[in-house]
């Protein structure tokens, strides 16, 4: 199983993409919307950063940066065959943006990604999962990466960033 220290290595971690539409299911059945990456996003992904739940900040379309939490695998509960980058943003917008630039820097992690019971144990799972992630993104240490260039930096081309570095075309 990962470790916290292991889950850890690979961060930060900075990427970028479009928003695609996933399988709708994160405002529908479960009322916390997400934001998918498409595919390369997560093929991009290096195998230091596991599956499981991470923390973070996120910004779409050069907007304000926003606290975020994101959920990096298969979905056991939903049994998913397609491995995916979901990111629940802690801002409540007011309409979708699918086809929008989101950029996001991963800091922290916050567990494995489990199977559930029942969707109520899985939402209640979230829910506590954005309450980690809104505190510990209050600290100093995780405050300073939301005023990172990276956030700041015009990014033209979607094709990004790598591991701790990144890069403009
Ligand atoms: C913070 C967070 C944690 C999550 N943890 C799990 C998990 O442990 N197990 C799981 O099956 N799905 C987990 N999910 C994924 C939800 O099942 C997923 O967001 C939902 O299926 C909506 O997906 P869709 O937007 O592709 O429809 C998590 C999602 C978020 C945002």
């Amino acid at each position: 199983m990962l470790t916290r220290s292991m889950a850890m290595k690979g961060l930060p971690y900075f990427t970028v993409g479009k928003v695609v539409k996933g399988f709708g299911r994160g405002s529908k059945d479960l009322g916390i919307p997400t934001a998918n990456f498409p595919d390369e996003v997560v093929n991009d992904l290096p195998e230091d950063i596991g599956t499981g739940v991470y923390y973070g900040w996120a910004t779409v379309d050069n907007g304000p940066v926003h606290k975020m939490v994101m959920s990096i695998g298969w979905n056991p509960y939903f049994k998913n065959s397609k491995k995916s980058m979901e990111t629940h943003i802690l801002h409540a917008f007011g309409t979708d943006f699918y086809g929008s630039q989101l950029r996001i820097c991963i800091i922290g992690y916050v567990r494995p990604e489990m199977d559930f019971w029942t969707l109520d144990d899985l939402i209640t799972t979230i829910k506590n999962d954005i309450d980690t992630a809104n505190r510990q993104l209050d600290t100093a240490e995780m405050k300073a990466f939301k005023d990172h260039a990276f956030f700041q930096s015009e990014i033209i081309d979607n094709k990004i960033v790598n591991g701790n570095t990144y890069y403009i075309n």
